[in-house]
């Protein structure tokens, strides 16, 4: 009997975790589908919480002593009080060279079926809090592989742009020629809220070969809960933070950053903020410079994360609030025109109204002045396309114009690309000052 005793027997006791620790565990009192109420909850907001067996639902906040949370998966057949636990801290994201070629989801887990992602590093979902003034200047470009952005709406390493346009004009495949040709270390993918055949042939034809081994893509397609769209959206920037931490070029894409307003106009109005514009609620368009400012350069190393966001102009209304809020925030936007798509030019950037606002930072003089004239031709053709295509305009009457009429088939050349092709930025300067150098 007493033998039980034996050091060895008093070890593990003295060893063993005797302390009680509460489990925090609350029930359901409401459900609609999307929202649920818990009662006995005491959570912070972003605490993931298992509701029954298999639901996995997010503390989005709380009301009146009930905890509100969003349903992350699809319909469950929940009863009244069924038990919610804690299961996850909140907000952290597994981020590092462990993530290199893999596709993830919302939640991070691996969706590629190339088994559990090892020797992950951690990082706040919602990024490390900076100044201003840890944001380093864009003074170097970053060739994009697009002839028309290389020689006339520059991209910085550390700039944010936005690609603008209605559905269907070709954002989705100059976002492809961008990641195929970057000259970036690591390319960070946000596929958020589109549609699951698109994410299947992104990673089959832009994310191919090569390309693979430098990239991260994160993918939650439409039918996704809200919360993990905008879980994403986050998970997309804290990956490309960790990155720029360590030195690295990053190029951050995301298509689209509208859908990510739209997760969180879906959450707003389920948690009853009154719908301003659009049906936006106040907190969706908020949402979005916190995001964007993410990305940029970092003043206190090498690193830099070079963003690219599309954003959806909802039937090609340029003044979306989600548009609007974009166009203020980011170093400058692409502006896609369905005009010129339909004529079948492709990408069909429009030049005009479209800006990169570092461009005089990041390229010489020459270059500078060659992209200002063709911007002067191409402006005065637009003014009297009207005149000329009527035969209103008699050739001799004005210079300028003359010399727009003669120069516009060598601009639309010139923004016309191939989608298979690369034009680097050395070759597209020179061909631009080639022909519009004074
Ligand atoms: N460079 C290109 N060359 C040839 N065709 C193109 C090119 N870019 C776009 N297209 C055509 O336009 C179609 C729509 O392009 P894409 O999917 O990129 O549009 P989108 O703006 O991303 O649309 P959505 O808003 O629906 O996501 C393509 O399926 C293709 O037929
Ligand atoms: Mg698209």
């Amino acid at each position: 009997m007493l033998n039980r005793f034996t050091a060895d027997y008093l070890d593990t006791l003295a060893n063993a975790d005797f302390r009680p620790t509460p489990k925090v565990a609350g029930r359901l009192s409401s459900y609609d589908g999307l929202l649920m109420e818990a009662i006995g909850l005491t959570l912070p907001v972003g605490t993931v919480c298992r509701v029954g067996d298999q639901v996995e639902a997010e503390v989005i906040g709380f009301r009146n002593g009930r905890t509100i949370l969003m349903n992350l998966g699809g319909p469950a057949p929940l009863l009244p009080k069924t038990c919610v636990r804690p299961v996850g801290p909140p907000g952290e994201a597994e981020v590092g060279e462990a993530l290199l070629g893999r596709v993830v989801d919302g939640a991070g887990k691996p969706i590629d079926g190339l088994g559990p992602i090892r020797g992950a590093d951690r990082w706040p979902l919602a990024g490390k809090l900076q100044g201003p003034l840890d944001r380093g200047r864009v003074l170097e470009p970053l060739d994009v592989g697009v002839r028309a952005i290389n020689g006339l709406l520059t991209v910085g390493q550390g700039q944010r742009i936005g690609i603008m346009a209605g559905s269907g004009v070709g954002k989705s495949v100059l976002l492809g020629m961008m990641v195929r040709a970057a000259k970036a270390d690591v390319v960070v993918i946000g596929l958020i809220g589109e549609r699951s055949r698109e994410v299947a042939d992104f990673l089959d034809t832009k994310v191919a070969g090569e390309a693979r081994a430098r990239s991260v893509v994160v993918a939650v397609p439409a039918n996704h809960s809200p919360v993990l769209r905008i879980r994403g959206a986050l998970r997309t920037h804290a990956i490309a933070e960790a990155f720029r931490a360590q030195g690295k070029r990053v190029l951050l894409i995301m298509d689209s950053l509208t859908r990510v307003a739209h997760a969180g106009r879906e959450i707003g109005l389920a948690l009853g903020e009154p719908a301003s514009a659009r049906g936006y609620p106040p907190s969706a368009i908020a949402m979005l410079p916190n995001l964007i400012e993410r990305a940029g350069a970092d003043a206190h190393g090498t690193g830099s994360i070079t963003a690219i966001y599309t954003v959806l102009a909802d039937g090609d209304d340029g003044n979306d609030p989600v548009v609007d809020s974009a166009r203020s925030i980011l170093d400058g936007h692409i502006v896609l025109s369905r005009a010129l798509a339909e004529r079948g030019v492709y990408p069909a950037i429009d030049v005009g109204p479209s800006v990169s606002r570092v461009m005089t930072d990041i390229v010489p003089k020459g270059h500078q002045l060659a992209a200002r004239q063709l911007r002067r031709h191409l402006a005065t053709y637009e003014e009297n396309r009207d005149l000329v295509l009527m035969g209103a305009y008699r050739a001799g009457a004005d210079a300028a114009i003359d010399a727009a009429i003669a120069h516009h088939g060598a601009i639309t050349d010139y923004v016309r690309q191939d989608h298979d092709e690369v034009v680097s930025l050395d070759t597209a300067t020179a061909e631009l000052v080639a022909v519009f150098g004074q």
